[in-house]
């Protein structure tokens, strides 16, 4: 394998695990990023992010001398044969993909980039991008290729060096096998294209996961009305291979920092080719529903008032395995039970800040004490083993609404607890 001088600009979760990943796999990397302490952090071993098995990648990296930090992106191309741009690409005015980060970047790196560079982008950025940034640049010796990430938060790394398949999208056909051959060693299905078609790719994906859950919390609504189970439903259809197992459990919604924004970003990606792109439209008003439907769920297990309700929270995070609150669905539904008047204790094994609309307490005890029903809303492993028995005991009500299909149902009915969730038929009666 060769081994490339590789320069990683932005260490968010994309950047960092793609730069201490792409050591690992024996290339040299410089990581930048524009945060002066987030740099001085990294040179001290400390990782920010909640993502295992990260911190020891780093300290593997540093200690091999393959992986390095610097402040800005200038300071980290001097040497480089191959740029990654892992850069925000948030949701801007009316829901398109924000570039001002992969912009300025571009135009900050025209002139110091060395001869025959490859920059390539990593983040979700709309089709057209890669052409844009090679305007930018304005480097005939420079080409630009697209090669979209596919990492889930809270598995990033294993997403990263186990993945289903690498997408490398380019004009320049050379160019595009420099990149691919970064990744040899993971044995990965590599798909090669031309740049738009790898840039969509990632909005593709995203977007049909998003129909994937929105569809399936339609199916878990229907059966609570024709007297179904929505998991017995799921599993049936997963075992259809075109279908598949995963991506199939319904919840308060999805969220986090991608699937919300991408879905907008295609509908307007879509809009400005003239294209009225219904189907991710009703994806993303399904979505907004489900969080309300969860909403009238709590309402109902309070007596039908939230106004005055005390309300325990289980779960902040968008889902478990990280402390990432963007755009995260607990979130969004603790806001619109705040919004009719209910009293809010929230408890979140990684989310310990204070937050607006609630108090945010250090254990699910303290989250669930006098309250008069509890929705759990992320579905973190310590939930299952709670004991529900003393959880009962402080509550001054009866129902658990399970949101993640979570909890032991014995457990609780031992409590003499109602488990409500979604999917099912709600039980008469607590007992
Ligand atoms: C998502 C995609 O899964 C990754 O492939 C993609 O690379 C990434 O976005 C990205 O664009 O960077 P992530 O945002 O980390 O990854 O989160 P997911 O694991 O996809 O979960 C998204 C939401 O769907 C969460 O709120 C989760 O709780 C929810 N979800 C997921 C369900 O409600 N049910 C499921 O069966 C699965």
């Amino acid at each position: 394998m060769f081994v490339r001088r590789i320069a990683v600009v932005g260490t968010g979760y994309v950047g960092l695990t793609t730069g201490a990943c792409l050591a690992s796999l024996g290339h040299r990397v410089v990581c930048a990023d524009v945060d002066a302490l987030k740099v001085a952090r990294l040179r001290a071993g400390q990782v920010d992010i909640l993502e295992p098995g990260l911190t020891e990648l780093v300290a593997e990296g540093r200690a091999a001398g393959r992986l390095e930090f610097v402040e800005g992106a200038r300071a980290a191309v001097a040497d480089a044969e191959v740029v990654f741009l892992c850069l925000p690409t948030p949701m801007g005015a009316g829901g398109a993909a924000d570039l001002s980060a992969v912009e300025s970047v571009a135009r900050d790196l025209r002139a110091v980039l060395p001869y025959g560079t490859v920059v390539v982008c990593k983040s979700t950025v709309p089709v057209g991008t890669s052409t844009r940034v090679a305007e930018l640049l304005g480097r005939e010796d420079v080409a630009v290729v697209s090669n979209p990430e596919f990492l889930r938060e809270g598995s990033a790394v294993r997403d990263f060096l186990h993945p289903d398949r690498i997408v490398v999208g380019s004009d320049s056909p050379t160019a595009a096998e420099r990149v691919a051959a970064l990744f040899a060693k993971l044995g990965a299905p590599t798909v090669l294209m031309d740049a738009a078609s790898a840039e969509l790719v990632k909005y593709a994906a995203n977007c049909f996961l998003a129909m994937k859950l929105s569809y399936v919390n339609a199916i878990a609504e229907l059966c609570e009305l024709v007297g179904a189970d929505v998991s017995a439903v799921t599993d049936g259809m997963g075992h259809d291979r075109r279908i598949g197992q995963s991506f199939l459990k319904p919840g308060p919604g999805w969220g986090g920092s991608c699937l919300p924004k991408d879905t907008h970003a295609m509908v307007r990606i879509a809009e400005s080719v003239g294209v009225d792109f219904g189907l991710v439209r009703s994806t993303i008003e399904a979505n907004r529903r489900q969080q309300r439907r969860v909403v009238d769920k709590v309402r109902d297990a309070v007596g039908g008032v939230l106004a005055g309700a005390r309300i325990g929270v289980l779960g902040l995070a968008f889902k478990a395995g990280t402390n990432d609150l963007r755009d995260s669905p607990a979130l969004a539904v603790a806001e619109l039970l705040a919004l009719e008047g209910a009293t809010l204790t929230a408890y979140d094994p990684e989310v310990r800040r204070p937050l607006p609309g609630m108090t945010v307490v250090e254990d699910a005890y303290l989250a669930v004490r006098d309250a008069d029903a509890v929705v759990l809303l992320t579905e973190w492993p310590e939930f299952r083993t709670l004991d529900w028995g003393r959880a009962a005991a402080l509550m001054s009500g009866s129902v658990v609404l399970d949101t993640r299909d979570h909890l032991d149902v014995d457990a609780l009915r031992r409590a003499g607890l109602a488990r409500h969730g979604l999917g099912r038929r709600q039980p008469a009666a607590a007992g």
